[in-house]
C-alpha cells in the first residue's frame, strides 16, 4: 500500500522523468521517500526483534526469578552413587528370569543383581553364562553391575531375606522374578526411599484391618487391591517389588521369632506380611505407596485370587498372634513424580 502511495505522490507520467528513471533509478524524491521507508521498515523490525528476544529471554528467566530453581535428587544426577541392589526371587521360571535380570541390569541404579536360587540342583552353567552376558550387554557404559546367583538347597520362602554377603548399597529392591518395574519409576522410588530409609518404599500396597465376629473376638482381615483402592487406606507394602534397608534382611532372619520363620516355610506363603510385620514393629511408622505402572509378565491372573485371599487372610491373622502384636500402621499418603505433568493435579 505504501509503495503504490509512494509512487502516486511521484506526481504524473512525464516521458522525461521515464527516461531519467530509467537511465539512473529512481528521481531523487522517490529515492530518498523509498529510504525513509526501508528505514521505518527496518526500524520497526528491529524493534520487534528486540521485543521477542527479551520476553523468551524473561520467560526463560521466570522460574529462576521466582526462585523455582529446579532441584534434582543427587541420586537421579548421580546414579552411581549410592545406587540398590536388585534381589530377584525366582523359582523354576528362567524364562520370566532371563526377562528380568535383562530389564534390572538397564536400570541405571542398578549397583548389582542377586538372583535367590532355591533349588536342589544349581544354576547350569548355560544359564549362569547367558545371565552374565545379558547383564554386560544391557548394562550402560560405565555401568556394569555385580551379578550373582545365591544358592540355597531348599524350596523356602525365608531364602529371599536371607542377609547378603559384601553389599554395596544399603537399599534392597526386592522383588519377584515375574515383575518388572521400568528403570525411570524404579529410580524415583529409590529417591523417595533415600528421603525415609528405614522404611519400606513399595508399589503394591495390601491393607489389613480388625473385624469383629458376632461372638465378640477380633480377627484381622486381609485386603487385596480394590479395597485399598476403594478406601485409599494401605499399611503393607508387598515384598513383591519394594525397598528396603539390607539391615532388615539380618533382623528378619535372626531376629523374627522363628515360630514365624517355620510358619512361612511351611504354608509356601506370606513372607511378605512377616516382613511388613517387622519392619512396621522396628520403626512405628507405616510404610509408603509409590504411585507407578509396574508389570506382571507372565501371570495367568485371576484363577487364583479367591483361595488366594483366604489364604492370607488367615496367615495374617496367624502371623499376628504368633508376632504377639499387631504393629502395621495405616496411612493414606500416595507418592507421585511431580515431575511428570498431568492433566488432574
Ligand atoms: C542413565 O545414564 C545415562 C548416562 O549417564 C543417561 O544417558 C540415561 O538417560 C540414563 N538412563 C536412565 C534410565 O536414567
Ligand atoms: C518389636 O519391637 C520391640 C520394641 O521395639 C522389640 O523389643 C522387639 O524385639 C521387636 N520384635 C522383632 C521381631 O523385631
Amino acid at each position: 500500500m505504501s509503495t503504490l502511495i509512494a509512487i502516486n505522490c511521484g506526481g504524473e507520467y512525464s516521458p522525461t522523468k521515464e527516461k531519467a528513471s530509467s537511465r539512473g533509478g529512481l528521481s531523487p524524491l522517490l529515492h530518498r521517500r523509498w529510504r525513509t521507508l526501508l528505514v521505518g521498515a527496518k526500524y520497526k523490525l528491529f524493534l520487534l526483534l528486540f521485543l521477542f528476544t527479551w520476553l523468551c529471554f524473561l520467560s526463560s528467566k521466570i522460574p529462576s526469578l521466582m526462585g523455582w530453581n529446579p532441584h534434582y535428587p543427587s541420586s537421579v544426577s548421580h546414579p552411581s552413587r549410592g545406587g540398590y541392589t536388585v534381589v530377584i526371587n525366582t523359582l523354576k521360571r528362567n524364562t520370566l528370569l532371563k526377562q528380568s535380570v535383562a530389564h534390572y541390569a538397564s536400570c541405571n541404579g542398578t549397583d548389582a543383581i542377586h538372583v535367590v536360587w532355591s533349588e536342589t540342583d544349581p544354576p547350569s552353567q548355560m544359564l549362569k553364562d547367558y545371565l552374565r552376558k545379558v547383564v554386560l550387554k544391557k548394562s550402560k557404559a560405565g555401568h556394569k553391575p555385580n551379578f550373582r546367583f545365591d544358592l540355597n538347597k531348599e524350596d523356602n520362602l525365608n531364602n529371599r531375606f536371607k542377609p547378603i554377603q559384601d553389599l554395596r548399597t544399603d537399599a534392597i529392591f526386592s522383588v519377584d522374578d515375574d515383575v518388572i518395574v521400568p528403570c525411570r519409576t524404579l529410580d524415583f522410588a529409590f529417591t523417595v526411599w533415600q528421603t525415609a530409609p528405614l522404611t519400606m518404599v513399595g508399589f503394591v500396597p495390601r491393607m489389613h484391618w480388625p473385624y469383629e465376629e458376632k461372638n465378640g473376638l477380633f480377627h484381622h482381615r486381609y485386603g487385596g487391591w480394590w479395597p485399598v483402592w476403594w478406601k485409599g487406606t494401605y499399611n503393607m507394602v508387598l515384598s513383591k517389588a519394594a525397598f528396603f534397608h539390607k539391615k532388615y534382611l539380618d533382623l528378619y532372619t535372626n531376629k523374627m521369632p522363628s515360630p514365624i520363620h517355620d510358619y512361612v516355610s511351611r504354608e509356601r506363603n506370606c513372607e511378605d506380611i512377616a516382613m511388613s510385620l517387622l519392619v512396621a514393629n522396628a520403626t512405628g511408622a507405616p510404610p509408603i505407596w509409590v504411585k507407578g505402572k509396574i508389570y506382571e509378565i507372565g501371570s495367568s491372573g485371576i484363577s487364583s485370587l479367591k483361595s488366594q485371599s483366604d489364604k492370607r487372610n488367615k496367615c495374617t491373622n496367624d502371623l499376628i498372634s504368633i508376632f504377639g502384636t499387631m504393629p502395621l500402621v495405616s496411612t493414606n499418603v500416595k507418592v507421585v513424580d511431580a515431575t511428570r505433568h498431568e492433566w488432574f493435579w
